[in-house]
């Protein structure tokens, strides 16, 4: 196991009814600022139940935050912010209004000249705005982590930035606020947790025996609810059990110590970035075809992946790791989630050729061997196809 520190400031508040405690989790003598998306928080009543809880709080809204957070729509936020000396912030939604709302953190308090460095030249943070959030979709684990990814229409880009000034200070996690989310939306929310953790589990071994255990309970919890939780009727403890699923999947528990290999959603965020496609739909379609073409040195992790987490009988390692790249593939199919570029109508020669080019110019090396060249990755983006 290699070395790490592991500190992670944000306070969980978990269960059913608990957005009222946002009166006292948001300090009342600041002017805040409500960040939002489109219409999801005001039909499904989160809203409202967020407005009565900051009750006798000075309060400034900006919503119109959407999936994929882009520079051009965030950038907005600043001006508001600092005409009305905004000093605390509160996301309500999903993880795009979450990362959104990171990056206004860490823009408003910028002082080079476009924020937009803190994503494209991970220019580091000095200073950001305290936030909080009200999380109503369980997919990036970004209430807990201090990561965020943000788009540029622009340039077609799509890039993370990272400070342990923008982990929220507290995460409110309502399951009950999962209930409106449509079966598209919940699809996406469990291949995205699913592959965090496997991005953090199937390297190679580095004796971190608990991790391992933890990564499998997470992938078997998923594996066992998936459909359940997609085509059930909304319950309870469904919800709550995806919901901590998809929070210990990337709150940085899972990673300690061990090599990750986030390949799978560096190109896949290429793959959003050009064509649009959802995150976790760029996630199905890449990491099947990481795993095979990485066979050769994932192939222990894979076995052991294959028997702990779908229970498949003993037989030779190469074996084990060709039938768990499959068992993969058909959970995301089961769920209903594509996995071929043509499925997205994208041509691969195009799409391969592009991401090719993008990797080739910023040097971008991938894998936890750094073995991943930006010719590896055209051929795993075309054989997508
Ligand atoms: O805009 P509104 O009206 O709120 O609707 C949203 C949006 O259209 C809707 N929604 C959210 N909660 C709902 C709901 N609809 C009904 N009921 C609810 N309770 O869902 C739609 C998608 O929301 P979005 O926030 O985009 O989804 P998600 O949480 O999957 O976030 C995806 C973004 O997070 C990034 C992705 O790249 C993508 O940009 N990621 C962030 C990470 C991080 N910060 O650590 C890691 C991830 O790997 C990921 O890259
Ligand atoms: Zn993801």
């Amino acid at each position: 196991m290699n070395n790490f520190i592991y500190h992670n400031p944000t306070k969980i508040v978990f269960g059913k009814g608990q957005i009222k405690k946002l009166h006292d989790l948001v300090p009342a003598m600041y002017p805040v600022m409500l960040t939002y998306g489109f219409g999801s928080i005001k039909n499904n009543g989160v809203y409202d139940q967020v407005k009565k809880a900051l009750y006798g709080h000075q309060l400034i809204e900006f919503g119109g935050i959407e999936p994929n957070p882009t520079y051009e729509t965030l950038m907005k936020a600043i001006t508001l912010i600092k005409e009305n000396n905004i000093a605390y912030l509160v996301s309500v939604g999903g993880g795009s209004v979450l990362d959104g709302t990171k990056f206004i953190a860490a823009a408003a308090k910028f002082d080079g000249a476009d924020p937009w460095d803190i994503v494209a030249k991970k220019t580091p943070i000095k200073e950001a705005i305290p936030l909080g959030c009200v999380l109503t979709l369980p997919a990036t684990g970004s209430e807990s982590n201090c990561y965020a990814v943000i788009s540029r229409k622009e340039t077609q880009e799509k890039k993370d930035f990272g400070s342990s000034l923008v982990y929220p200070q507290f995460a409110v996690l309502d399951p009950l606020t999962t209930f409106s989310l449509s079966q598209k939306q919940l699809v996406n929310g469990v291949v995205d947790s699913f592959v965090h953790v496997v991005e953090q589990y199937l390297t190679y071994d580095c004796k971190a025996l608990l991790q391992d255990r933890q990564a499998e309970a997470i992938l078997q919890t998923l594996a066992e609810k998936a459909q359940s939780i997609i085509n059930d009727e909304p319950e309870y403890e469904t919800r709550a059990t995806f919901m901590w699923c998809a929070t210990q999947a990337l709150n940085g528990l899972i990673g300690c110590g061990v090599p990750q290999d986030w390949s799978t959603h560096m190109i896949g965020h290429e793959l959003t970035a050009y064509y649009g496609i959802d995150h976790a739909q760029s996630l199905a379609v890449i990491l099947p075809r990481v795993l095979e073409s990485q066979i050769e040195t994932k192939k222990d992790k894979l076995a052991q992946y294959a028997q702990r987490v779908w229970q498949l009988p003993t037989e030779d390692v190469l074996s084990l790791a060709q039938k768990a790249i499959t068992k993969t593939e058909t959970f995301f199919r089961d769920l209903g989630m594509k996995t071929t570029l043509s499925e997205y109508c994208i041509d691969p020669q195009e799409a391969s050729q592009k991401i090719f080019e993008r990797f080739t110019k910023a040097s971008t090396i991938l894998g936890e061997q750094g073995s991943m060249t930006p010719a590896c990755v055209r051929d795993i983006v075309i054989k997508s196809a």
